[in-house]
């Protein structure tokens, strides 16, 4: 089992490494969610990717592949780490971002529970990490008591969440939204009602901002940790 040393960010975007640690493990309703119709189910997952695989084309006519994690992916998440700019790392911040860290996802991968969605490309023969959004499955249990205090109570069978990022060089190609549209299909038809955002997000985020709105994400309270953050919820 991995241990993070790490302290924990509570920024936009918590670290994961203490979801990790303190949750239960997913309820039997998570376990048994499937979309019948589309032949889906959060247990597939980890067995058929394919099912949750999307080609996609990017605005730029640059062809990119939607996959979740699989537990050989250690090398190129490692990469995508190493490569974010201080900026970035400043405003998603889930976790540390080193090679040990992505080693111990892919060591840790449970369907069940989230999904850490992929993009790649191919550069010559190499595959490139180039976007990584993480989902739960579930209520982060700090964002969960941060609702209650605003008397909005938080669902684990209705409400998943979501931490997005992509590499520099690809904010601001379409590339996020595109796999916000593919997730957003995805969580519809596993059944989930709302999407929260996985920690907040800070307040001169404006680019993640403008992205979350886009697509229907509201702002539902304001909270300070080290610097002033909203949290937003969108309806599915
Ligand atoms: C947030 C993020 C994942 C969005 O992905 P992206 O690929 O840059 O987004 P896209 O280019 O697909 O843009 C999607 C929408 O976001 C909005 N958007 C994009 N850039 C924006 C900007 N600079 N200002 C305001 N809105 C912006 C637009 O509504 C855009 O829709 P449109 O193209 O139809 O106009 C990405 O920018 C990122 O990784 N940012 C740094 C890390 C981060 O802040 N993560 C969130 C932490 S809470």
């Amino acid at each position: 089992m991995f241990l993070s040393k790490e302290p924990l960010y509570f920024s936009s975007c918590v670290n994961l490494y203490k979801v990790t640690r303190t949750l239960k493990p997913g309820s039997d309703l998570q376990r048994e969610r499937k979309n019948q119709v589309m032949n889906i189910s959060l247990v597939d997952f980890d067995v058929h990717p394919e099912k949750v695989s999307k080609q996609i084309v990017l605005p730029n006519k640059r062809e990119v592949l939607l996959r979740p994690l699989r537990p050989d992916d250690a090398s190129i998440l490692g990469t995508y780490f190493l490569s974010l700019s201080q900026e970035t790392r400043n405003l998603f911040a889930p976790h540390p971002f080193d090679q040990a860290t992505a080693d111990a996802l892919c060591a840790q991968i449970d369907s069940t529970r989230e999904m850490r969605l992929l993009a790649i490309v191919k550069e010559g023969e190499i595959e490139r990490v180039v976007a990584y959004f993480i989902t739960l499955f579930y209520v982060y249990d700090g964002d969960r008591k941060r609702y209650e205090e605003w008397g909005i109570p938080l669902n684990d069978a209705t409400d998943c969440q979501i931490a997005p990022s992509a590499a520099d060089d690809y904010q601001g190609t379409g590339l996020g939204r595109m796999m916000m549209e593919h997730l957003v299909e995805l969580y519809r038809a596993l059944g989930y009602q709302r999407i929260v955002l996985l920690g907040g997000v800070r307040q001169h985020n404006e680019q993640a901002i403008g992205f979350y709105k886009r697509f229907g994400f509201r702002t539902v309270a304001e909270f300070t940790t080290k610097a002033p953050n909203y949290h937003m919820i969108a309806n599915l």
